[in-house]
């Protein structure tokens, strides 16, 4: 398995392979979380694909990001995405319900930088109710970006609560929005995740609040960002 893309699923296209090869750049702590998670790491296919995390990266410069929410940590990959992108003085708010996987296999490799892993604050817990704990501790309108990653079935509550935490002019991701194209087959949107997902891609393209673009890069990417 390559441990430059995501396009393991893409082998095959070779447009694809070509603009992935032309778009993905690690550095090297990247490098290295990547093998460890692809040679260790249970469920290494929640990896997050590197050319979606080389965009995000852009984003955060390209909008002066400060403070980012990351939705679903497994391994940390895309917490340290962010983390490398941010200035000195920026915040990762990383969740999942369980950061086991986080510590076995990404504090090790993202510690190496002290003042990358200093930017990553962890939030071990059900994502829905530790974003919920910060719209009521007054966070409303301060994160500039939002990374959606974790359980398909509350991407739609991810999405509602990250717009909230965002600022005007901020910008969410949501991951795996094509889920390997199984969204564009009717028959198969009554499993749970496919649901949510294609759920969520028509609320966002008739949502107000936002603008919006759904791309067709790496599982399926739904940018939204809000008025
Ligand atoms: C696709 S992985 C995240 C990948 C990561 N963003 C990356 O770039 O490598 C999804 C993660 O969501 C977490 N998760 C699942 N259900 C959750 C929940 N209810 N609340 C928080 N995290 C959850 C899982 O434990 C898993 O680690």
């Amino acid at each position: 398995m390559s441990a430059v893309s995501k396009s393991y699923d893409n082998k095959g296209d070779p447009i694809i392979a070509y603009c992935t090869d032309r778009t993905t750049k690690q550095h090297a702590l990247q490098k290295e979380l990547t093998e460890a998670t692809l040679k260790n790491a249970p469920m290494s296919m929640m990896l997050g694909a590197p050319e979606v995390l080389t965009f995000g990266e852009n984003f955060l410069h390209l909008i002066g990001a400060k403070r980012v929410l990351d939705i679903g940590t497994y391994t940390g990959a895309s917490a340290l995405a962010w983390a490398l992108a941010l200035p000195d003085d920026g915040e990762v708010f990383t969740f999942d319900i369980s950061h086991e996987n986080y510590k076995k296999y990404g504090v090790s490799v993202i510690s190496k930088c002290e003042k990358t892993f200093k930017k990553i604050k962890a939030i071990e817990g059900p994502a829905v109710e530790e974003l919920e704990k910060l719209v009521a501790n007054g966070q409303a309108g301060t994160f500039d970006f939002a990374f959606i990653d974790a359980d398909k079935s509350n991407y739609s509550k991810y999405y509602d609560l990250a717009l909230q935490l965002l600022r005007s002019g901020g910008v969410i991701f949501v991951d795996n929005s094509l889920w390997s194209g199984s969204v564009t087959v009717p028959a198969k949107r009554s499993d749970e995740s496919t649901g949510a997902i294609h759920a969520l891609n028509d609320k966002i393209f008739a949502d107000d609040r936002t603008r919006s673009a759904l791309l067709n890069f790496g599982d399926g990417l739904h940018i939204a960002f809000k008025k």
